[in-house]
């Protein structure tokens, strides 16, 4: 019943004229599964990725936005601009965001509001590190971040919103959650949509996200609470991508 996903996360990668080359690769590329397939391109690859992918299904993302409508905020993106280009989703809370740029629960709380406001779909990254992991309290950590996340969102806009649990220890490293861990974990994060929201919650698409790859794909798929993907270096190479959105 949750449509699934698979979005290409390509980071700080693919300049506008690369940006071009993979979407021309990707548009060749035969979708056998369910899944409404996301690229989210650096926000200066925005325009030609949104030139590029008209008139197909592939749905564009950004990977930011700033939460006032526009100002003095040197170097941010508003979310007019976005729209203006036909952004669907964007994703939110990365972990990168996090440790490097001060994202904290507050600002992807209002970042979270102000998407859903105009209209938009945010993809919420939550995730622990290593040692929250090894101190078993994952759980307690991506529910958090969670819960903060959604905080004042209307029950009727709830299932707009794409979770993505990422955890931050197998974000490029190669190493992935298992598939039981992953899909474990996704429950949880359901059942604390599910405390806010009740029976929403079953509606709401939580993504898996970490070294997931043409590899691994079809067995992280394959468990029922995990409904689809947030790829980053798989997502750069459109074979493996392709892969990945085959995953069966
Ligand atoms: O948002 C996607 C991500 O952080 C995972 O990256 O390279 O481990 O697939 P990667």
């Amino acid at each position: 019943m949750r449509k699934p996903m698979i979005a290409g996360n390509w980071k700080m990668n693919k300049t506008p004229a690369e940006t071009v080359a993979l979407v021309e690769d990707l548009k060749k590329i035969q979708v056998r599964t369910k899944a409404e397939v996301v690229v989210c391109p650096m926000t200066v690859s925005l325009f030609a990725a949104a030139t590029q992918l008209k008139g197909t299904d592939i749905k564009l993302g950004a990977q930011n936005v700033h939460f006032e409508d526009k100002g003095a905020f040197t170097g941010e993106c508003n979310i007019a601009s976005l729209k203006e280009l036909g952004v669907e989703y964007v994703i939110l809370g990365h972990s990168e965001r996090r440790q490097y740029f001060a994202e904290t629960d507050e600002t992807v709380n209002k970042k979270v509001l102000k998407v859903l406001a105009e209209g938009l779909k945010p993809i919420v990254c939550v995730g622990e590190s290593l040692q929250q992991k090894q101190t078993n309290i994952t759980n307690e950590v991506v529910c958090m971040q969670t819960k903060a996340a959604l905080c004042g969102v209307s029950p009727a806009k709830v299932t707009d919103v794409v979770i993505a649990y990422e955890p931050i220890w197998a974000i490029g490293t190669g190493m992935t959650a298992t598939a039981t861990d992953a899909n474990r974990t996704i429950a949880a994060i359901r059942a604390a949509i599910r405390e806010l929201f009740g029976d929403a919650a079953d509606q709401v698409r939580i993504l898996y996200g970490g070294s997931m790859n043409d590899k691994n794909a079809t067995e992280l798929m394959s468990q029922p609470e995990i409904d689809g993907g947030l790829i980053g270096g798989a997502s750069l190479v459109a074979e493996k991508f392709e892969k990945v959105i085959n995953y069966h």
